[in-house]
């Protein structure tokens, strides 16, 4: 089976058809799927589509790039959003210093009200971080208490052995299909096996040999294949391995 730990299914790229590729996707070996709001709206229309689909789970959260269009209701909305049963946890959330979308001193006060929502309702987190290392770290060490998921993890082997020694989970995207991915490389290689996690991040980040068009959890398996050639074991066990750190993260049985 496949775990797709990250696919953002309420982007507009998939209006057409949702409904039919996700109702595909079981017979074709994707046997579960985390699917995060990035903003209030996408954050509520993830804990719906959960409802409507017994393999998809939801995480709520306000991502870095729209954290200026959270208010004072915003927390007290995730809170209520979490309480669905098929939320696994709060995400996506974090920091952006690449696009800078949101001011980063808002996208620092939004993300620490997100781990302090996590924390008290006992969830992992799912984070997103480009160009903002030193000050991710030093929240996320304010929170010795909360963990998950640093999602499509693309920082360095010295990075990596912090947040892992934190009990961190990494997850790994199409990209490290890629030629450039050589850091990755040597993370996955030396991180510990229980610690990896896998996912599309659908629309985004296709895998070769599709990149260009639009990701779907129907790729997961080129992202398996190259962590099964860096660990020289089989696809299979790629897929099981990592799906079962998957539910491991989010407490999924
Ligand atoms: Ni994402």
């Amino acid at each position: 089976m496949y775990f797709d730990t990250h696919a953002h299914y309420n982007d507009r790229r998939f209006d057409a058809d949702r409904q039919e590729l996700l109702g595909s996707l079981p017979a074709r070996g994707i046997s579960l799927v985390v699917n995060p709001g990035s903003s209030m709206d996408t954050s509520r229309r993830a804990v719906e589509l959960a409802d409507a689909f017994s393999y998809i789970c939801a995480a709520v959260g306000v991502h870095p790039h729209d954290s200026r269009t959270m208010d004072d209701k915003s927390i007290e909305t995730l809170e209520r959003l979490a309480a669905h049963p098929k939320v696994v946890a709060i995400g996506e959330i974090g920091l952006d210093y690449h696009y800078d979308h949101s001011p980063r001193e808002v996208q620092r006060a939004r993300f620490r009200e997100q781990m302090e929502l996590a924390r008290r309702l006992a969830l992992p987190v799912i984070i997103h971080e480009r160009e903002a290392t030193a000050d991710m770290l030093e929240i996320v060490s304010a929170y010795p208490d909360v963990t998950g998921v640093f999602h499509c993890f693309a920082g360095s082997v010295e990075t990596a052995k912090r947040l892992l020694a934190w009990g961190w989970y990494l997850s790994f995207t199409g990209v490290i299909t890629y030629k450039n991915a050589r850091v990755s490389h040597e993370v996955i290689s030396a991180m510990p096996r229980d610690r990896i996690m896998i996912e599309t991040d659908a629309p985004y980040l296709t895998p070769i040999p599709y990149r260009g068009q639009r990701n779907s959890s129907l790729y997961l398996p080129y992202v398996a294949q190259t962590v099964a050639d860096l660990l020289g074991i089989s696809l299979q066990e790629a897929a099981a391995l990592t799906a079962e750190n998957g539910k491991q993260c989010f407490g999924i049985e």
